[in-house]
C-alpha cells in the first residue's frame, strides 16, 4: 500500500492505496465522488475526464498514486454555493445531454478548451472534444452549448461543421 495525499474539489484526503488503483476508482469507490463516471475499459470514451493540476486527464488512465500531492477537480467541484458555472447552465439550457453519461467528461473537456480559447469556433470545439464520445446527442447541442457558454450565438446548422 502507498500513502497518498490529494486535494479533490477543495477537500484534502489522505489514504493508503494499492499502487495499481486507478484515479477513477479512487474518486468513485474510495471518496464516493460518483459524478465522475466510467464509460469504457479502453480509455476511449472520456466520460471520466477530470482536471489534474490544471491538465485535463482521463482519470481511468491515471493511477491514484500519480495524483499524490496534486489538486484534482471533478465535475462535482465546479458549482460554487449551489450555483452552476456558465458552462453547466449552457449544457442544461441547450439540451446538450440525454442520458447524461458523457456529460461530466464533456463539461471538463470543454472547460479546459474555454480556459485556453475563450471564443472557439464550432470546428475548434469539435476538435477539442474529439476524445469524448456521446452516444445520444449527435453532438450538435453540445457544440451549441459550448458556443453559448463562450458568449457566442450558435451559427446556423449548415455552418456548424466548418465554421
Ligand atoms: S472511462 Fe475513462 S476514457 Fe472511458
Ligand atoms: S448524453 Fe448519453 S452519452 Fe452523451
Amino acid at each position: 500500500m502507498t500513502h497518498i495525499k490529494v486535494n479533490v474539489d477543495g477537500t484534502t484526503y489522505e489514504d493508503e492505496v494499492e499502487p495499481r488503483l486507478l484515479l477513477a476508482h479512487y474518486l468513485r469507490d474510495r471518496l464516493g465522488l460518483t459524478g465522475t463516471p466510467i464509460g469504457c475499459d479502453t480509455s476511449n470514451c472520456g466520460a471520466c475526464t477530470v482536471d489534474l493540476d490544471g491538465a485535463t486527464v482521463k482519470s481511468c488512465s491515471v493511477l491514484a498514486v500519480q495524483a499524490d500531492g496534486s489538486e484534482v477537480t471533478t465535475v462535482q467541484g465546479l458549482a460554487k454555493d449551489g450555483e452552476w458555472t456558465a458552462l453547466q447552465r449552457a449544457f442544461h439550457e441547450r439540451h446538450a445531454l440525454q442520458c447524461g453519461y458523457c456529460t461530466p467528461g464533456m463539461i471538463m473537456a470543454a472547460r479546459d478548451l474555454l480556459r485556453e480559447n475563450p471564443q472557439p469556433t464550432s470546428y475548434e470545439i469539435r476538435q477539442a472534444l474529439e476524445g469524448n464520445l456521446c452516444r445520444c446527442t449527435g453532438y450538435q447541442n453540445i457544440v451549441r452549448a459550448v458556443l453559448a457558454a463562450s458568449g457566442q450565438e450558435a451559427p446556423a446548422v449548415a455552418e456548424e461543421v466548418t465554421a
